[in-house]
């Protein structure tokens, strides 16, 4: 009998507990909800709103014309075309390494930024998303001395999914898995990447050495895919280089290349 007491007024207190907690768990929503709302009117937001510009970049995935790379001098010409026209285009953080035994220094980590107004990032409200694994945030570190918000690390789709602001800088250096990262994002949720101003990586396609090119999962034809996307998505290349190490660098019928490449692109706001 008092057993069966104890029971009821043990299932009166758990439904009781069970209310409570609805109703803080309501309580903080409603705190992150009014969170995001103050924040959609600070100057930085993405001013089109999120529907709009997830059918947008859907719908320019979509309607992207890809034609399959023809041989390796296409690729390679990639980096001839006519650049972004910036006029005060700035590289950030690098450090010195030792290549070929500790006989060649060089400066490795740095990226380039496109200063000119309307792109720049703005130093006293800037966000940047850094992808690394490689132990390298010099260039974190120069974008939070230029007035940045850095943010680093974590899962790559889904912080980029949560920030709901403009990222002026994405820089991601994840030592050949963005052709992995980079396809699933284009082909699944290619509005992750319309909130970016500049978009700073380190491909890493390997060296070139007669593969088969008719091959659709060849490297170089992933990446070539890749390159029209973004296009498709309103990216201009900015900038591009060798990687600086020496030892990335190899010949291929007598033009020199390298093994990986620092890229930017920059998507000129509408
Ligand atoms: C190249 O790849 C294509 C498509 O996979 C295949 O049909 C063709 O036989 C391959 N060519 C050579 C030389 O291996």
């Amino acid at each position: 009998m008092a057993a069966r007491v104890l029971l009821k007024e043990g299932s009166i207190a758990v439904f009781l507990l069970v209310i409570l907690g609805i109703m803080v768990l309501e309580h903080q929503y409603g705190q992150v909800r009014s969170y995001l709302s103050s924040n959609s009117n600070t100057p930085n937001v993405v001013t089109t709103s999120s529907n709009d510009r997830v059918g947008e970049a859907r719908a320019a995935i979509q309607s992207c014309r890809i034609e399959s790379l023809q041989d390796i001098k296409q690729f390679f010409g990639y980096f001839d075309q006519d650049k972004y026209k910036c006029l005060n285009k700035k590289s950030f953080g690098g450090t010195e390494s030792y290549g070929l035994n500790r006989l060649i220094k060089f400066t490795d980590g740095y990226k380039y930024v496109c200063l000119d107004p309307g792109v720049a990032p703005p130093p006293s409200h800037c966000l940047v998303y850094s992808f690394g694994i490689n132990y390298e945030w010099s260039f974190d570190d120069a974008m939070g001395v230029y007035g940045c918000e850095v943010d680093r690390l974590g899962g790559i789709k889904d912080r980029l999914g949560h920030a709901g602001r403009r990222i002026d800088v994405l820089k991601m250096d994840i030592e050949k898995m963005e052709v992995e990262v980079l396809e699933e994002v284009l082909s699944h949720q290619p509005e992750l990447l319309t909130s970016v101003t500049q978009f700073a990586i380190e491909i890493h396609p390997g060296a070139y050495k007669g593969q088969n090119l008719s091959d659709p999962t060849n490297i170089f034809q992933r990446f070539w895919r890749i390159f029209q996307q973004l296009k498709c998505l309103g990216f201009l290349l900015l900038h591009w280089n060798y990687n600086p190490a020496v030892s990335n660098r190899y010949w291929w019928q007598g033009s020199r290349q390298s093994t990986c490449y620092e890229i930017v692109w920059l998507r000129p706001p509408a």
